[in-house]
């Protein structure tokens, strides 16, 4: 397939549509952080199968690290169905540098929403995690298994500890309360509301930006960090989205769930298809003088899967998808796109 020829309509890749009844359509579901790369995903997933009845709440309006203005909320608005996606995320640089800031709010964050989902009868609740939460020399691909098994990375080791935290929540107010509040770990995502900071994006975007601006200034060459022989995984926020409503509509159980790809590529691979879908024909050279990081970091995603969930949208159309929303959003030169406190999440 050309990816600069066709052009993909995320409707055609997706899928068809599931039936829900755990969902009802009537249903009042509260996505927290909808502005965001997986909560917009979540919204867009929700809108295509008809659901109306959406409670969306930007930070300015509800503040999620106030306490008594999320157990007010929670109390007028009868919420029956929660997807955490708000949260402080990110990167290596960004989350080492501001560790206080990053296990504060995440945890407060978590704290508050649970609690009141649980004070004001939540039927069901599903919670954000990340597979930062593993421990730094995991086996591969990793399973939920190896949670708390070993020492942490310490460059997100706050970060971690306020996921860890989390979903630690949701297990204890299960099993104490009988409250169908769940979690899923996701690995890296990329899509569309991602973010485009030159200095702060995960590597999807600051790699798609590094590409298109090479490509739109006639560079020869573009350069990318380390050999290139590194493997990640990497998983199109709708395809998460999908997952995340798979795991609302059919999954009851207290043990949390790892989505993702279970397939990881070089980034020498993703190197050259971005350089495709971008349309830049230039070198691509490897600096081998900076650091490649860990080997290997895939999830062992055969408990979601057994849930009938497959990813649908490979790397090559989600990437070709990311791009046609970054040109129509100016993502790459407006400030739209460039939120500034992101860096790599791998
Ligand atoms: N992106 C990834 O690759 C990745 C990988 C694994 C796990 N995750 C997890 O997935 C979840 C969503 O991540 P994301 O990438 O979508 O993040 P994101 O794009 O940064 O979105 C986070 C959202 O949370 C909202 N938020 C943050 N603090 C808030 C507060 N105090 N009150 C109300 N809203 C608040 C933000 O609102 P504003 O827009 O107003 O700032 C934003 O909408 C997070 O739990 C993250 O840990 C993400």
């Amino acid at each position: 397939m050309n990816l600069n020829r066709v052009a993909i309509h995320l409707k055609d890749v997706m899928g068809s549509l599931k039936v829900f009844s755990t969902l009802t359509h009537d249903a009042r579901i509260f996505v927290a952080g909808h502005r965001g790369l997986v909560g917009s995903a979540i919204v867009r997933r929700l809108k295509a199968y008809g659901f109306t009845n959406l409670v969306l709440r930007t930070r300015s309006e509800l503040d999620l690290l106030d306490q008594a203005a999320v157990r007010d909320f929670f109390r007028e608005q009868r919420i029956d169905f929660v997807f955490v996606c708000a949260a402080k995320v990110g990167g290596i640089l960004h989350n080492s540098l501001h560790q206080a800031d990053f296990i504060y709010e995440n945890l407060m964050i978590s704290a508050n929403v649970i609690q009141a989902a649980a004070l004001y009868d939540v039927k069901k609740l599903l919670y954000l995690g990340s597979s930062c939460i593993y421990p730094k020399f995991s086996p591969q691909p990793i399973p939920e298994e190896a949670l708390l098994s070993g020492p942490l990375e310490p460059t997100n080791e706050g970060y971690a500890i306020a996921k860890i935290a989390g979903l630690k929540l949701c297990e204890k107010f299960y099993k104490q309360y009988g409250k169908c509040f769940i979690s899923v770990m996701p690995t890296n995502m990329y899509g569309p509301n991602d973010n485009f900071h030159p200095d702060h994006s995960h590597v999807i975007p600051g790699m798609m930006r590094r590409f298109h601006q090479a490509a739109r200034g006639g560079a020869s060459s573009v350069t990318v960090w380390g050999t290139g022989s590194p493997r990640r995984e990497f998983l199109y926020a709708d395809d998460f989205a999908e997952a995340a409503l798979t795991v609302m509509e059919n999954y009851n159980e207290a043990e949390f769930l790892n989505v993702g790809t279970g397939e990881d590529v070089p980034i020498r691979e993703l190197a050259f298809t971005m350089a495709q879908v971008v349309g830049f024909k230039g070198e691509i050279v490897f600096d081998s003088s900076k650091p490649d990081g860990t080997p290997r970091k895939v999830l062992d995603v055969s408990k979601v899967k057994s849930l009938g969930w497959e990813p649908r949208i490979s790397l090559e159309v989600g990437l070709r998808l990311s791009y046609e929303w970054a040109l129509q959003t100016d993502a790459f030169t407006c400030s739209a796109g460039a939120r500034d406190t992101q860096s790599s999440h791998v």
